[in-house]
């Protein structure tokens, strides 16, 4: 079958998309406990996930595609604790965050190369030490029940809708780990046990080269007389 890659559709929402995702549920209470405050969401799709969030977060960013970020805008107006960027934004954005959600997000992307890059901008986003939440289906009854009519592509299947078609993949969990310890500055800090889906927390490693290294500024500090930082990151 001859497919154009125009009638190849961004999937907008996840399976069991009415509950939140286990995997936010599971980690809320626990990263807000580990000093977790300023959350971006990417790919937040139809904002299932943000009550939740809301619950254990101060700073919420929503990460979304340009189209996505037009129909979600209305409904986030005057909301001082949620604000929405689109991925071009959040990419070319200074700030870093505590920890990232990616949340049904990489399995619906055909382009490996696109998967590495959302996680390498998520990965930089990161403020050292901060987490990186990553939950995909793994043969969820949602994607079997629609198998007979999937057609390979890449590395994973199309789905048809109509005339449309939407990608699915379902990662091998070594794959999965592969793509972000490939960064090379993030160490695997929890596997969640869960059915039909596998999620990870990652966090972010100061990186061999800096690890050990005191800032510049304090030691500028440190050479006219003044006590070095008492906080723990610059000892
Ligand atoms: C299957 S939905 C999951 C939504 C949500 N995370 C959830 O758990 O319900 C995947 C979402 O990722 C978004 N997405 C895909 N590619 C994206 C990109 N490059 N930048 C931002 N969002 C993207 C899609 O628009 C879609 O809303």
């Amino acid at each position: 079958m001859r497919i154009r890659k125009s009638t190849i559709c961004i999937e907008n929402s996840a399976p069991s998309q009415r509950r939140s995702a286990f995997s936010v549920r599971a980690t809320g209470r626990a990263l807000s406990k580990r000093g977790v405050r300023r959350i971006a969401d990417y790919g937040c799709g139809v904002l299932r996930n943000l009550p939740v969030e809301k619950r254990y977060f101060d700073e919420i960013t929503l990460v979304e595609t340009e189209t996505r970020c037009r129909n979600l805008a209305p409904l986030l107006r005057g909301s001082n604790q949620v604000r929405l960027l689109t991925s071009q934004e959040f990419e070319n954005s200074q700030e870093t965050f505590d920890a990232i959600y990616l949340v049904c997000v990489l399995h619906i992307i055909p382009e490996p190369a696109r998967r590495r890059q959302i996680v390498k901008a998520a990965v930089s986003k990161l403020r050292p030490g901060g987490f990186i939440v990553v939950d995909v289906p793994q043969s969820e009854t949602y994607y079997n029940r629609r198998k007979r009519t999937m057609v390979r592509y890449k590395d994973g299947y199309l789905l048809r809708w109509g005339q449309r078609f939407t990608f699915y993949k379902s990662f091998y969990s070594n794959e999965l780990d592969e793509l972000f310890r490939r960064t090379g500055c993030l160490e695997l800090d929890q596997k969640i046990p869960y059915s039909k889906h596998l999620i990870r927390v990652w966090r972010k490693t100061p990186g061999p080269e800096r690890r050990g290294r005191v800032p510049r500024g304090i030691e500028r500090i440190s050479s006219r007389g003044l006590r070095p930082s008492s906080d723990p990151r610059f000892v």
